[in-house]
């Protein structure tokens, strides 16, 4: 019975956006509603500042400030919120991927002027891969953007979404002039700078009263009322359950900085997003109701300070109670472990917990026993699925500076590809090693860990790769044949699946067509 209160209480959720949307501005407000943070700024910190994007010591360094900020717990009207922090930074995206398998929902930022961007539809396709239920926040109202249903057709088009609008605007940029609340009927008047007064929310329950004359002026409440009314003839009304399924996706407007149109997103995301869902594992379902603990570690943080090499291990609790001192098992090394100072984070404050429910996420400090993936429970023997790795962008292969030190960068690379912070290929025809990564970045964050921390030294040199692409076919004889015929583009992967690694678009289209028994996948499973 605890059990279920407590995870009723659980609101666990992402924000995503491409940069610059407003995706730490949309927290800090609502950290602030949740009262989690007293001053605006104080999430500020977490953001990776574009100016030092060429120095990887000062993003690691911004990274070390941004473990504090990777969870952030609130509580507003008797929910317990969690946001996960996703790194807006495109060298980080993994990260990102990785952090999404962990939420039960997701907000996605829009900027009014930019529209759907590039990074906005990877992050969203990633949701849909799980049918992540989402709500849209078009941010920036207070400047000049597209129109409303210009955006709403793209978003339906780039995102492939079912929209449904909540809250319509009145004007933009220096004409704005409030937002209509479809989902609660009500008129906030807009004032820039958070000075968001009661008497600026008007309850309209008739739309034909001139009321709306009076606080908008005749020619915005006509306008107002008709594009309402084309709002009712086109989209769909709010469905719970189809938002929940992934396949309604609500809209709301606003402006972050000045605090606008916040409340009322806050306010619906309580009252309709999902609570902890149920997980799938290799050989079942796990629901949050269990009694008996599981979880699975979605991310690791290795600390680059030389004084301080301890690695935090993200969890995220999916059944059962988590207790601090109490045995647990480790299922991947057959072993148990148990934990004497797990984390909370709560807004900028990280504390030692007693107890830990379905939906938060605990950090637990790790010398080496976590990789990504790895799945604690109390005895049973399972594995949550669903860790996506996804083809790498940029490839390089690996040279070993000091024979001598063969050892240690075998181990380095190995522990540093179960972080997470690439993937590793080894060349079937001549075992060289190539590592591929989504940013530039992760090359010298290697080099640099693997000098510092195992005592190895590493180069690199070019090599022509467009795509790494899982390969797999129901025709094991065929599957075999390709094998020998292509195998100086084919490698294996850590776990020894095999991967084809074409040179350009056009060589991947080629192999294709001639070989259309062989499966080619842009993702596998961790
Ligand atoms: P991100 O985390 O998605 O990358 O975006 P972030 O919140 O940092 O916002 C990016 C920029 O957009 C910031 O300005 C922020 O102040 C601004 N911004 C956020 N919400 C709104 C809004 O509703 N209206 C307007 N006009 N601007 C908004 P910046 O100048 O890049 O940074 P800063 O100097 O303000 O920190």
């Amino acid at each position: 019975m605890f059990l279920t209160k407590e995870i009723e209480k659980r609101r666990t959720f992402g924000i995503i956006s491409h940069p610059d949307a407003g995706k730490t501005t949309l927290t800090e407000k609502l950290l602030l509603f949740g009262g989690a943070i007293q001053v605006a700024g104080a999430v500020k910190s977490n953001k990776i500042k574009r100016h030092a994007t060429s120095d990887f010591m000062e993003i690691e360094r911004q990274r070390g400030i941004s473990v504090a900020t990777s969870v952030m717990a609130f509580d507003y009207c008797g929910k317990r919120i969690n946001i996960l922090d996703t790194p807006g930074h495109q060298d980080f995206a993994e990260d990102t991927y990785r952090t999404l398998t962990a939420v039960d929902s997701a907000i996605v930022v829009i900027d009014v002027a930019k529209g759907v961007e590039p990074q906005t539809e990877k992050l969203v396709n990633v949701c849909k891969d799980r049918n992540t239920p989402m709500i849209v926040f078009i941010n920036k109202l207070d400047r000049e953007g597209l129109d409303g249903f210009e955006l709403l057709d793209e978003i339906e088009e780039k995102l492939d979404m079912k929209v449904c609008p909540l809250s319509w605007p009145v004007g933009m940029g220096q004409r704005l002039k409030g937002v209509y609340n479809i989902f609660e009927r009500k008129l906030n008047l807009f004032r820039p700078h958070g000075k968001q007064e009661d008497e600026d929310t008007i309850v309209i329950s008739d739309l034909n009263s001139d009321e709306l004359e009076h606080h908008l002026g005749e020619k915005e409440a006509d306008e107002l009322r008709s594009e309402l009314e084309i709002i009712e003839t086109v989209y769909p009304t709010l469905d719970i359950e189809k938002y929940r399924a992934g396949k309604l996706n609500p809209v709301f407007f606003g402006s972050a900085i000045n605090n606008f149109g916040v409340k009322e997103l806050l306010d619906c995301f309580i009252s309709i997003a999902p609570g902890p869902l149920a997980r799938q594992t290799d050989s079942r379902t796990v629901e949050p109701t269990e009694k008996n603990f599981s979880g699975f570690v979605f991310k690791i943080h290795a600390n680059m300070d030389p004084r301080h090499r301890d690695r935090i291990a993200f969890l995220r609790i999916c059944s059962g109670k988590f207790e601090r001192n109490v045995n647990y098992q480790h299922v991947r090394l057959g072993r148990q472990m148990r934990f004497s100072n797990p984390t909370a984070f709560m807004a900028e404050k990280k504390s030692i917990v007693d107890e830990a429910f379905p939906g938060d996420i605990i950090g637990l400090y790790d010398s080496g026993n976590f990789k990504i993936g790895d799945t604690l429970t109390e005895g049973e023997s399972i594995k949550f699925v669903g860790i996506p790795n996804f083809s790498p962008e940029q490839f390089r292969y690996v040279v070993n500076k000091d024979p001598m030190k063969t050892k240690q960068l075998d181990k380095g690379l190995d522990q540093l590809m179960d972080e997470g912070v690439a993937q590793l290929f080894t060349k079937l025809d001549n075992n060289r090693k190539i590592i591929g990564t989504v940013g530039a970045l992760q090359f010298e964050v290697i080099q640099y860990r693997l000098e510092h921390e195992y005592g190895a030294k590493c180069d690199y040199e070019p090599v022509s790769i467009y795509k790494a692409c899982w390969i797999n076919s129901k025709d094991k004889e065929k599957l075999r044949e390709f094998e020998l015929r292509r195998k100086n583009n084919l490698a294996y992967d850590k776990k020894g699946q095999l991967v084809f690694l074409a040179e350009s678009q056009w060589a991947l289209q080629r192999v294709q067509e001639a070989h259309p028994e062989i499966e080619f996948l842009f993702k596998s499973e961790i």
